[in-house]
């Protein structure tokens, strides 16, 4: 089936199999590969897109649940080399080990700031419940989310 959607601001065409996975559309059909397939059971946040404005797992949307709507990835953060304040606070934080959670945790993290830009540690913590990450312990992660959040206010 031919799903059309807007993808990070372009409109852009899939043919896929009914069951195709948004992530899968945006990863195998697309070459947008910044959205990580690590559970794809919803459990882990890899995948973490915004689907018309509201974050998403991307491995629990069809792709036909995508058509006609607007989906955001990771890809649509950085300008050119450019890198957003919350993926400069990633590394300036040295939040990144492996970076397979990455791109999940900075998508969530963009999230949460514009819905609320002064966090405290709970709610950074509440925030990125979903988001799990094998390497860094987390803490760093906070730490990177400070980072942004105070580049933000500056
Ligand atoms: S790959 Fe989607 S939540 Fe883990
Ligand atoms: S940095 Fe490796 S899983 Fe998070």
């Amino acid at each position: 089936m031919l799903i059309r959607t807007n993808v990070n601001g372009e409109e852009r065409q899939a043919d896929v199999w009914p069951g195709t996975s948004l992530l899968s559309m945006l990863r195998d059909h697309l070459g947008l590969v910044g959205s990580k397939n690590a559970c794809e059971q919803g459990e882990c946040g890899s995948c973490s897109v915004w689907l018309d404005g509201e974050l998403v797992c991307a491995c629990l949307v069809l792709a036909a649940q995508a058509g006609g709507r607007d989906v955001r990835t990771v890809e649509s953060l950085a300008q050119g080399d450019r890198l957003h304040p919350v993926q400069k606070a990633f590394v300036d934080a040295g939040a990144v080990q492996c970076g397979f959670c990455t791109p999940g945790l900075i998508v969530a993290t963009a999230d949460l700031l514009q819905h609320d830009p002064t966090p405290g540690e709970e709610t950074i913590r509440e925030a990125l419940a979903g988001n799990l990450c094998r390497c860094t312990g987390y803490q760093k992660i906070i730490d990177a989310v400070r980072i942004a959040a105070e580049c933000r206010r500056a």
